[in-house]
This record gives C-alpha cells, sequence and structure tokens, in this order.
C-alpha cells in the first residue's frame, strides 16, 4: 500500500509522482538483480555542460509533484507532402527530429554566469524552472532576476533553442491555479498576463506545471473546489487564441488529469487541440515517502510481480495518455537528471546471487530503514526537509559514482531489467540508490523512439555530468 505522500518529504527540485491509489497486494517475490560491476561506457560527448551542474542550491522550494510529470513543447507535425514538381511529387517522410527538453531550475543558477555553461547547443527546447503560481492575476511573481530571465532567451535564442517559461511546480506552487483560473474575468486577465511577459521577454512557449488539477490530496486547500481540469482546457484555449505563436505545453502525471471524483479524464483530445506537448512525470514513482526503496523512473512496471509494487511506469503512462486519446506524438517522457537514496539495512539491502556465490546481489524493494530516516542526499537536497535525493551530479560528488559515470570503488551496482534501472548499494553509509544511468537513459531513448513519442524533457539539465545522461538518451532515440 502506497504511503501518503508528506509535503515535508518533497525536495524542493523535483516533481514527484503521482500517487494514485495503488492496486491490492499481488504476490511477489524477494526478487534480487544481479550485480554488473559497470554501466555500459558512454563517452561523455561534450566539452561544454558540466560546470552547470556544479552550482549549488540555493533553496526556493517551489515544484515537485506527487506525481510524475514535466512539461514539454511544440513541433511541426509531420512531413507535408512537396507541392509543386512536376510528375511524381515525392514525399517529405521524414520524421520531425526528436524534441530535446530541458527543465532549467532557476534556484540551482547562483549567478547568470552559470548559464553560459549549460549545453544549449544540446537541447531544442529549454525551459526556466522555477516560478511559482502566486495569487495575483496581475503579477507572475517571478522570484528570479529580470536580467537572468534576459540572459537565458538570449543564449537560448543564440543556440536556436526555443525559450519556453515554466509555471507551476509541486505542491504550494500550483495551488493558486484553480482560483486563476476558475471563471472569467480572473481567467482571462491571467492568460494576459501570461501571454504579456512571454511576449515581453522574447519566451517562444509556456509551460503550466500545474501540479495538480483536481488532485484532492495534495497538501493545500483549494483543489476540487472547482472543476479544476474543465478550467484548465479552457484557460489553456483562451492561452492559445491570444498566443498562437507560442508552444504551450504541460508538464502531466502519469496519468491523465482527475475528473472531480478524482478519475482521471477518458477523453484528452480536446487537450490535445490545444498543447503542443504533454511531458509526462516517470520520476519520483518511490521516494522518500515509500516504505521501501524502488525504481524512481521505472520504464516498465506491468512485470513487476508484486502489484503494490508497481507505481506506475514510462509504459502505463502512455498507455494511460494515447488511451484517453492523446497522441503519443505530443507526448514527452520526463527523464530524471537524479535519483533517490534509502537508508536500508546491509541484511536488507544485499541478497546472496543464488547461483553465484561470489557476486553479492542488490535485493529490489527492501524495507527502508526508518530509524534512519530522513537521509540526506546531496547539496542540492534540502538542508531543511531532506529527501535522500541525489543529482546524477551528486552521485559522484558523494562518491557513488566515478567521474565516466559508473560506480565508485566499492559501490556495487544492479540493473533491474523489469523496470529498466540501476541500483547503487553503498555498504559504507548502508544507503540504496535508484538513479538513472547511461544504460537506462538510452533504453528510454529507444523506448520513446519505438513508441512514436516526440521526444523527452530532462529534469534537470544541470543534474547531468558532461551529458552523460543526455547523450545516451539521444543516443538511443536516434
Ligand atoms: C508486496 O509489496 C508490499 C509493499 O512493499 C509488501 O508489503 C508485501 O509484503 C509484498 N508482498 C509479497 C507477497 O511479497
Ligand atoms: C570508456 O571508454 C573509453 C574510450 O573507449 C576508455 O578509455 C575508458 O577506459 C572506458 N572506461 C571504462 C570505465 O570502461
Ligand atoms: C523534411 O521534414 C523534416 C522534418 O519536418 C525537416 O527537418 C526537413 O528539413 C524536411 N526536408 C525537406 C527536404 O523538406
Ligand atoms: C503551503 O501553504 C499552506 C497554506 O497556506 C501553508 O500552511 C503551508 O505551510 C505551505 N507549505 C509550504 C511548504 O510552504
Ligand atoms: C508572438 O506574437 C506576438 C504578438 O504579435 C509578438 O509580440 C511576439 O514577439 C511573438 N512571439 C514569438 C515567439 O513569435
Ligand atoms: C472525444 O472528444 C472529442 C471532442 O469533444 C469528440 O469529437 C470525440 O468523439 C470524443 N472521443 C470519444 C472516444 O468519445
Ligand atoms: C513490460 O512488461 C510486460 C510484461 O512483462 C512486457 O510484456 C512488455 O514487453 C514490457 N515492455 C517493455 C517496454 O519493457
Ligand atoms: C555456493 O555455496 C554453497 C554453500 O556454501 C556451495 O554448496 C556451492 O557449491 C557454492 N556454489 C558455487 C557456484 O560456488
Ligand atoms: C529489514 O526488513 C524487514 C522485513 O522487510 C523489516 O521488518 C525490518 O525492519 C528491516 N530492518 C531494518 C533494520 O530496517
Ligand atoms: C538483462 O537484460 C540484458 C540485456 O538487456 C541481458 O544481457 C541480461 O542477461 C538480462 N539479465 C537478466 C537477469 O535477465
Ligand atoms: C560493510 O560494512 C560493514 C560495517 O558497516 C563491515 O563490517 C562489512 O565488512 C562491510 N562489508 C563489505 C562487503 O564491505
Ligand atoms: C552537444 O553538442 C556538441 C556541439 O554543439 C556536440 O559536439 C556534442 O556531440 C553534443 N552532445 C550531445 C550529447 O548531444
Amino acid at each position: 500500500m502506497r504511503m501518503q505522500l508528506p509535503l515535508v518529504s518533497l525536495l524542493p527540485f523535483l516533481a514527484a509522482s503521482w500517487a494514485k491509489p495503488a492496486p491490492n497486494d499481488a504476490t511477489t517475490t524477494s526478487t534480487a538483480v544481479t550485480t554488473s560491476s559497470s554501466s555500459t561506457n558512454v563517452s561523455s560527448s561534450s566539452a561544454v555542460a558540466s560546470t552547470s551542474s556544479q552550482t549549488s542550491v540555493t533553496s526556493m522550494p517551489t515544484s515537485d509533484s506527487m506525481s510524475s510529470t514535466m512539461p514539454s513543447c511544440s513541433m511541426p507535425a509531420t512531413a507535408s507532402g512537396s507541392t509543386t514538381s512536376s510528375t511524381t511529387a515525392p514525399q517529405n517522410t521524414s520524421l520531425p527530429a526528436p524534441v530535446a527538453y530541458g527543465y532549467v531550475a532557476s534556484y540551482h543558477i547562483e549567478q547568470a554566469d552559470d548559464l553560459k555553461h549549460y549545453p544549449w547547443s544540446n537541447y531544442t527546447h529549454m525551459s526556466f524552472f522555477g516560478t511559482p503560481a502566486i495569487d495575483d492575476e496581475t503579477s507572475l511573481g517571478l522570484t528570479s532576476s529580470e536580467s537572468l530571465v534576459q540572459e537565458l532567451v538570449s543564449l537560448a535564442h543564440q543556440n536556436n533553442v526555443k525559450a519556453m517559461l515554466t509555471i507551476g511546480g509541486y505542491g504550494n506552487a500550483s495551488m493558486y491555479f484553480s482560483s486563476l483560473m476558475k471563471a472569467d474575468p480572473d481567467r482571462n486577465s491571467y492568460a494576459n498576463l501570461v501571454t504579456s511577459y512571454a511576449f515581453q521577454h522574447g519566451f517562444d512557449g509556456i509551460d503550466i506545471d500545474w501540479e495538480y488539477p483536481n488532485y484532492n490530496k495534495t497538501p493545500t486547500y483549494l483543489y476540487a473546489k472547482y472543476d479544476d481540469t474543465s478550467n484548465f482546457l479552457s484557460f489553456l484555449k483562451t492561452l492559445k487564441s491570444k498566443a498562437s505563436n507560442l508552444t504551450l505545453s504541460a508538464a502531466a502525471p502519469g496519468e491523465p488529469w482527475l475528473d472531480m471524483n478524482q478519475k482521471p479524464w477518458t477523453n484528452m483530445s480536446e487537450f490535445a487541440s490545444v498543447l503542443d506537448y504533454v511531458v509526462i512525470m516517470n520520476y519520483d514513482r518511490f521516494g522518500s515517502w515509500s516504505p521501501t526503496a524502488g525504481p524512481n523512473a521505472p520504464l516498465n512496471d506491468s512485470c513487476v510481480a508484486n502489484a503494490t509494487q508497481r507505481q506506475g511506469s514510462a509504459v502505463s503512462s502512455l498507455k494511460a495518455w494515447t488511451d484517453a486519446g492523446f497522441p503519443a506524438q505530443k507526448l514527452l517522457l520526463g527523464v530524471p537528471a537524479y535519483g533517490h537514496g534509502f537508508p536500508v539495512a546491509a541484511s536488507n539491502a544485499t541478497t546472496q546471487a543464488a547461483s553465484d556465490n561470489s557476486s553479492s546481489s542488490i535485493a529490489l524493494y527492501p524495507a527502508v530503514d526508518v530509524s534512519r530516516m530522513p537521509l540526506h542526499g546531496d547539496k542540492w537536497d534540502s538542508p531543511t526537509l531532506p529527501g535522500g535525493t541525489f543529482s546524477f551530479q551528486g552521485l559522484m560528488d558523494n562518491g557513488y559514482l566515478q567521474l565516466d559515470g559508473t560506480p565508485a570503488d566499492g559501490i556495487v551496482r544492479a540493473y533491474d531489467n523489469c523496470t529498466a534501472t540501476p541500483y547503487l548499494w553503498n555498504n559504507g553509509t548502508q544507503v540504496v540508490v535508484s538513479y538513472d544511468d547511461a544504460e537506462s537513459m538510452k533504453m528510454k531513448g529507444e523506448w520513446v523512439k519505438q513508441n512514436g513519442l516526440a521526444g523527452f524533457a530532462m529534469f534537470e539539465v544541470a543534474g547531468d555530468h558532461e551529458n552523460i545522461l543526455l547523450g545516451a538518451v539521444k543516443g538511443g532515440l536516434h
């Protein structure tokens, strides 16, 4: 059974996973994955990137979600037939280039100069994240400086990248969407505000990260008071009518947004008519709120034997959204440049591989050692409300990984083939980490391609190290 996600456990920077009621317990065996000595050796491609991940947290609790999601952007739909030519008009059958969407967490930027080190040329869209929806239809309430916003838009444009602005985030960062969008004239005023801000600052698109419409368990009291999801759709239509030249995206959980009875909408086609992209926040499926360790960002979960441990996945999300009539080619798979750490007793974390006494294994879904909660993660983890979160870079900084992304000395790595998730066991700190590395990212990229999604969305760009994760997911896509 899924534990309730206390707001306190959430980190400022994550988008979390959807706390949908877990199906009933089924039988499960205590599964284990066998260890492998190293991850796939993916060469770190770009010389640019990395220093961005050395920015340290400044704080600013904004986003986080209990559901997974991130937003996305738009792209031209498909190939168009060639018009002129005489006899055989050759069709342009090549598909649009995949969307490589990156979130830039404003609260991890210490100085505007940091932005110069982001791998701009490797993304198609960069979205500026960290603007809560505030209780005011006359002010957007950005906490970032004007010059930082200008720098971001300018760097994006210099690199032929679409500059997006994300509004919202987990919990309180979204709490006023409900009233802002409930009816005109507020709804119209808010659409005017967002549009004029974007126009004035040269943004190419808007990304709404409402976590979550009608979700009555969000620890704020404003949700599901009105019909949030219907009002959200009306807002997006209004926004589209005012900003038809902008890309519109939304971050979303693994299932379509809820109706007032807490049931996912079954027909998302009208949303598809106004949104260029929906980012499926397929992360935070397990985290500090979970009773056991488990995969942060499972690619699949229908292969998980114990139904209670199925907390959604890329596979289940794609099915849920497309079953509701939202086209795969407007979906972006949200992928995390971070993992979740869990304190686990050594006797619970490791198992002896049945067939090979020489190699130990990491148990899947071991019980969390509650006596060591909360667990402190890396420097971006909240000092006051730690959630055991480590960025990919943070796993390197804290001795879990080497700079090439492979396990550090004394760290055991295992890979769960069902969820396509690597795990680390640190016997020194007695911590299990589920995360993403080059191997799992490549599989996600391949899956995105095989299933005809528009692309992926990385949360967050600065969590990567030397583009190891980015290169892997793109490698899978191409
Ligand atoms: C299934 O998972 C739940 C949650 O971790 C656990 O409580 C339960 O014991 C598991 N069931 C089996 C049969 O292992
Ligand atoms: C990764 O590949 C590079 C180039 O082939 C090689 O120099 C390096 O030793 C490899 N690293 C690991 C950990 O295998
Ligand atoms: C074909 O379509 C792709 C994707 O829309 C585009 O990038 C490419 O430039 C087009 N090629 C031609 C010859 O029009
Ligand atoms: C969120 O807002 C509620 C209601 O205003 C407040 O009680 C709570 O402290 C806020 N939580 C955080 C983490 O700021
Ligand atoms: C969109 O159109 C508005 C109004 O014409 C204009 O001010 C803005 O610069 C345009 N933005 C983009 C990205 O085309
Ligand atoms: C979904 O809604 C659209 C627009 O309202 C409608 O045209 C379509 O028939 C609906 N699809 C289903 C399966 O009900
Ligand atoms: C997910 O798991 C199911 C059940 O084992 C399997 O049929 C399916 O092929 C898997 N899909 C992926 C993408 O791994
Ligand atoms: C593993 O250990 C058991 C008990 O010590 C022993 O019987 C078995 O032969 C060992 N297996 C291997 C593959 O070494
Ligand atoms: C080890 O796992 C068992 C069963 O899952 C659990 O009851 C126990 O509390 C765990 N031990 C520690 C120290 O976490
Ligand atoms: C996991 O999958 C890889 C290929 O992706 C395969 O080489 C390996 O044998 C599999 N491991 C298990 C335990 O099934
Ligand atoms: C794991 O750490 C414990 C101390 O916490 C130590 O006694 C044990 O030898 C270590 N095991 C390995 C395999 O390093
Ligand atoms: C990033 O872009 C640079 C050049 O702009 C290129 O050399 C490198 O291969 C790219 N890396 C990735 C991971 O896309």
